[in-house]
């Protein structure tokens, strides 16, 4: 059984963080409906849907994702690089310490979710705006003793790791190779996103398939074309406060 936390789009959204996107109108009902159906759809496709609780004073809270890493063996807590955004921790915390044990990101240490694709037993952690070296040094000593490999990787030109690359089967990851080599991910063939499509890197695995944003079409041909079965999701809204969609959900296997 696969649980899956997410947390109701914060009223507050308009007023998220940007990096890399300049900002546009936001519609937070728009954005609030492409939520409710994301989390449908996580629940067609066989997750126990679980809501952290609303923090809707915290603009950038319903991107859960960016607030833990959850294995089989651990939690581990973040320290998002935005200063905004640490307050969203404590309340992913209270509820993965009900399935696991925790660790923790501390300072000076900075590192979002976001960040890190974890492939097998290989834990790909960008360095970004976000993520710095102490968080991937406190990580590495954290999951070395459980048999992980912690692997720092350059990215360039998008926010977070997981916006240019994820994984979308087994031994095969989907990325865009204008901001990360494909030769880093070892042991995984690589599906390059349609050029026309430079943010189309981030997909979700869920139950057998591969949820992608429909906004994203050339991408998604690519992906059916390799075999994969393909949910198109709506997440244009989302997009302009620079969301992806493993952004939107933390996923944990509670056998
Ligand atoms: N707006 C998503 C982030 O910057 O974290």
């Amino acid at each position: 059984m696969i649980i899956a936390y997410t947390r109701a789009v914060s009223p507050a959204l308009a007023h998220c963080e940007l990096t890399h996107l300049a900002r546009q109108p936001l519609d937070v009902e728009a954005a609030a409906r492409e939520h409710e159906a994301y989390e449908a759809l996580l629940r067609r496709l066989g997750a126990d849907v679980r809501r952290l609780p609303a923090t809707p004073d915290l603009p950038d809270s319903v991107f859960v994702e960016d607030t833990a890493i959850v294995l089989d063996e651990v939690a581990v807590i973040t320290r998002p690089g935005a200063v905004s955004r640490r307050d969203e921790t404590a309340s992913t915390a209270a509820a993965l310490a009900v399935h696991r044990p925790l660790g923790h990101i501390e300072q000076p240490g900075t590192l979002d979710g976001g960040d890190v694709l974890v492939i097998g037993r290989r834990v790909y952690v960008g360095r970004s705006s976000r993520t710095n070296d102490a968080a991937i040094g406190q990580l590495d000593r954290l999951l070395q003793p459980l048999g992980y490999t912690v692997v720092p990787v350059e990215f360039t030109d998008c926010l977070h790791l997981k916006s240019c690359v994820t994984q979308v089967a087994e031994h095969l990851v989907l990325l865009n190779p204008a901001q990360v080599a494909a030769d880093v991910f070892a042991g995984c063939r690589a599906i390059t996103v349609d050029p026309a499509e430079p943010h189309a890197g981030n997909a979700l695995m869920l139950g057998g398939s591969v949820i992608h944003p429909e906004h994203f079409p050339g991408t998604g041909s690519r992906l059916v074309a390799a075999g994969l079965k393909v949910v198109p999701v709506a997440m244009g809204e989302l997009a302009k406060a620079e969301a992806g969609v493993t952004c939107c959900s933390l996923l944990l296997r509670n056998d």
